[in-house]
């Protein structure tokens, strides 16, 4: 595996690929990697011919009271992971790379980032936006695989690919659970031994709160006894709904829907969902 820091190398790297016809997938990533990343490193080396690995902690997608300056950076265990993994090239621009003197651009894909963590976090998709636009010019990969995780980011990536004619296929690959089904995610390293217990409330609601719809209960009951739950747990919510799988706009139960939940335990802020499927998509 080659650990590249410059757009020029990165380019000369996939001109060579690119001649041999040979197909590139991306995973991007902030880092401190876990399984939930290594699971769309391991689908990557599965669809294409070459796999391309970003780290880049992007300062665009942090709040100013954000984890920014304490977000975990562990790049040489990340690039051990990635090379035994089999990634073609691990790329790590640095913030200046990124974002040269007088970078002036941003990308914002409305409707889809209006709520839910677009309405706690302002400004947040349109950074991670700019910054996955700017990673697909720099790879020009054939695909690029995002984790339903991170369920409205993967929302708002596809209406932007749509949107703007990205010549890029989207691949969402299914949330990775620790055994208790606490979704994996880089901040839960955070949590304090007694909040990590409590942490798997998170996905236990959601999924009550999902048997419940899909037996017919009101789905507004089924939210206010998820919510209930979670401040039970000594979870402070910051919000739990139920919206339409791909816009993200009201739900109707007789097309896909997604359950979302974000909610802070300690210090900590945990994002998690489930799909809602009417009866002929179960
Ligand atoms: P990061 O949080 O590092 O996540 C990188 C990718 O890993 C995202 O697509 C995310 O959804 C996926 N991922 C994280 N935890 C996962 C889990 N438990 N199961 C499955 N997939 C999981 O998301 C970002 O970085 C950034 O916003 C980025 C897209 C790189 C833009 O900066």
């Amino acid at each position: 595996m080659q650990t590249i820091r410059r757009l020029t190398d990165l380019r000369a790297g996939l001109d060579i690929f690119r001649a041999a016809g040979e197909s590139v997938a991306l995973v991007p990533t902030m880092g401190a990697l876990h399984a939930g990343h290594m699971a769309l490193v391991a689908e990557a080396r599965l669809a294409a011919r070459r796999v391309i690995v970003s780290i880049f902690v992007n300062p665009k997608q942090f709040g100013a009271n954000e984890d920014l300056g304490q977000y975990p950076r562990r790049e040489a265990a990340d690039a051990r992971m990635l090379s035994e993994a089999n990634v073609d090239i691990l790329w790590a621009p640095s913030v200046e790379e990124m974002y040269p003197h007088g970078f002036a651009t941003s990308v914002s894909v409305s409707g889809v980032s209006d709520g839910l963590d677009g309405a706690k976090r302002p400004g947040h998709f349109d950074g991670v936006a700019t910054v996955v636009s700017k990673l697909f010019n720099q790879v020009r990969p054939d695909m690029a695989l995002f984790g339903e995780k991170d369920f409205q980011q993967l929302a708002v990536i596809r209406r932007m690919v749509a949107d703007l004619d990205m010549d890029v296929a989207i691949r969402g690959v299914p949330t990775q659970r620790e055994d208790d089904g606490l979704a994996l995610s880089s901040r839960n390293i955070y949590l304090l031994p007694d909040d990590r217990a409590r942490a798997v409330a998170l996905p236990r609601a959601l999924g009550i709160a999902e048997r419940a719809i899909a037996k017919g209960e009101s789905p507004d009951d089924a939210l206010a006894a998820a919510r209930e739950t979670l401040t039970a747990a000594g979870f402070a919510v910051d919000y739990v709904e139920l919206v339409d799988a791909e816009t993200l706009g009201p739900a109707s139960l007789d097309r896909p829907s997604r359950l979302l939940a974000a909610a802070r335990i300690g210090a900590t802020r945990l994002i998690d969902n489930i799909a809602v499927d009417p009866p002929e998509h179960r």
